[in-house]
Formats: C-alpha cells, sequence, structure tokens
C-alpha cells in the first residue's frame, strides 16, 4: 500500500507519515513538501527541516520536494497512491490577509490539483483533507460559552460533543485563509458526489503536539 501524504514536512503530516510507517515496511510512504513554512514564518533552516530530516529515518519513506500547485508533478506523485492524506497548505490567517493570492493558489487550486490528481488516477486512492474549524467563520463566535474554573464550555448542551457537521457555514464573516480552505473543503466533498471519490474532511481546531513549530501567526 501506498500513502501519500502532502505537507509532510509539517506537524500533522510528518505524524502522519510516521504513523503509517510505523505499521510495517510493506507500506510505503510518500511524502510531498516544498518545505515553505520555513519561508513564511522566517525559521532558521535546521529548525524547518527539522521534520524533513527526522522523517529519513524511516526505510519506507521517501520524500518529495514538490508543490501542489504544480498539477503536472502532484499527478505523477498521486499515480500509484491508494490513500492520499492532504495536509499541506498557507496555514496563517495574517498572511492569508496581506497575500490572498498566494493563499488562494495554494489552499484552493492546490486542493484541486490534488483532487484532479486523484480522479484521473487509475488507482481509486481515499482523500482525507485537512479542514479548519475557520469555514464556520465568525457563526461559531456566536454560541454562547460559560466561564469555567479553568476553561469555558458552551451553554447549550446541544453543542457537548463539538460542533456538529451542518452547523451552518454562510451568511458570516471569514477571512481569505477560511475562504481558501472553505473552497477546498467543498470540493473534496463534491469530488465525492459527483465522482465517486472516497472522501473524508476533517475541521480541525488549534491542534498542537510536539514537531509542530508554531509562532504567533499559526501553531
Ligand atoms: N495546526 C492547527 O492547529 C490546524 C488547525 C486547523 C486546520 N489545520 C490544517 O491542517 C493542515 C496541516 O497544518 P499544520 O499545522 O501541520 O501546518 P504546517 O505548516 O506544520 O504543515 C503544512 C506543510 O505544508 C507545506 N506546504 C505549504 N505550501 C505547500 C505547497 N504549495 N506545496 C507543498 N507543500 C506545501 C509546508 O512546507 C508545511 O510543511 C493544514 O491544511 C491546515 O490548514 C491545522
Amino acid at each position: 500500500m501506498k500513502v501519500l501524504v502532502t505537507g509532510g514536512a509539517g506537524f500533522v503530516g510528518s505524524h502522519a507519515a510516521e504513523y503509517h510507517a510505523c505499521k510495517g515496511e510493506e507500506i510505503k510512504v510518500v511524502v510531498f513538501d516544498n518545505l515553505s513554512r520555513a519561508e513564511l514564518l522566517g525559521y532558521e533552516a535546521l529548525n524547518a527541516m527539522y521534520n524533513w530530516n527526522y522523517l529519513k529515518g524511516y526505510k519506507n519513506i521517501e520524500l518529495i520536494k514538490g508543490d501542489i500547485r504544480d498539477a503536472e508533478m502532484m499527478k505523477k506523485a498521486a499515480e500509484d497512491a491508494d490513500v492520499i492524506i492532504h495536509t499541506a497548505a498557507q496555514t496563517a490567517v495574517t498572511t492569508s490577509l496581506q497575500d490572498p493570492r498566494t493563499d488562494f493558489e495554494i489552499n484552493a487550486l492546490g486542493t484541486f490539483n490534488v483532487l484532479e490528481a486523484a480522479r484521473l488516477s487509475e488507482n481509486d486512492p481515499a482523500i482525507v483533507y485537512c479542514s479548519t474549524n475557520k469555514v464556520y467563520g465568525d457563526n461559531v463566535n456566536r454560541i454562547a460559552v460559560v466561564e469555567m474554573e479553568k476553561r469555558y464550555k458552551f451553554a447549550d448542551e446541544k453543542y457537548r460533543m463539538g460542533i456538529p457537521e451542518d452547523f451552518p457555514t454562510d451568511l458570516c464573516e471569514h477571512t481569505p485563509y477560511g475562504a481558501s480552505k472553505f473552497a477546498g473543503d467543498i470540493y473534496v466533498q463534491d469530488y465525492a458526489y459527483v465522482y465517486g471519490l472516497k472522501t473524508g474532511v476533517f475541521r480541525m481546531s488549534c491542534i498542537y503536539g510536539i514537531r509542530q513549530f508554531g509562532v504567533e501567526d499559526q501553531g
């Protein structure tokens, strides 16, 4: 089985790559990343390359330096994949406000390229997309919360398990990041409806952990 992880040098992607690589050497993991987080956040090269170098320790992980905006390269990387875990993104709201075009090209067009690569593959790969709470825009900020001793909780018991998938995503303020990730989210859903691709969308919220190189912008 071959698992392709876009953004595999990043926080979520490097964990996804390692998780699958640890399942056994018969599983081949391909990490596809343009190593741009370094550039965006101004990190020292060694820090930025940390996850990339860390994954070199696994014999069954192949590293490809590539850009999801490059449709041809994406298609080639995905042609024999059985699973694509798409984590690559421009991840900062602030950067999306300063440079909305690049944000759109990476998050919307880049995700479209991943989907097209999957659609055109004869392997019919499953796709997991890392979406975000930002797709709910300002709607989530209108939910009443109660202050507890160490945390907040939703006042309404119906949100006990978190925000449901049918929570409204429209008629609210987004940001360019929220909008470009939302475009990806909708496209991933649509490629399941229209082309029958096996897709899953996870709308994650402020996750954190080891091998995350965060700054105030994101992470
Ligand atoms: N960390 C969070 O709290 C959080 C919350 C919600 C959603 N997400 C989403 O989860 C995913 C992973 O986030 P993360 O925290 O691991 O971020 P991260 O920045 O650590 O990882 C993203 C990786 O994508 C790579 N990348 C960026 N543009 C690329 C391009 N054009 N081509 C190829 N690779 C590219 C970067 O170099 C980086 O290694 C993203 O899609 C993000 O929007 C993250």
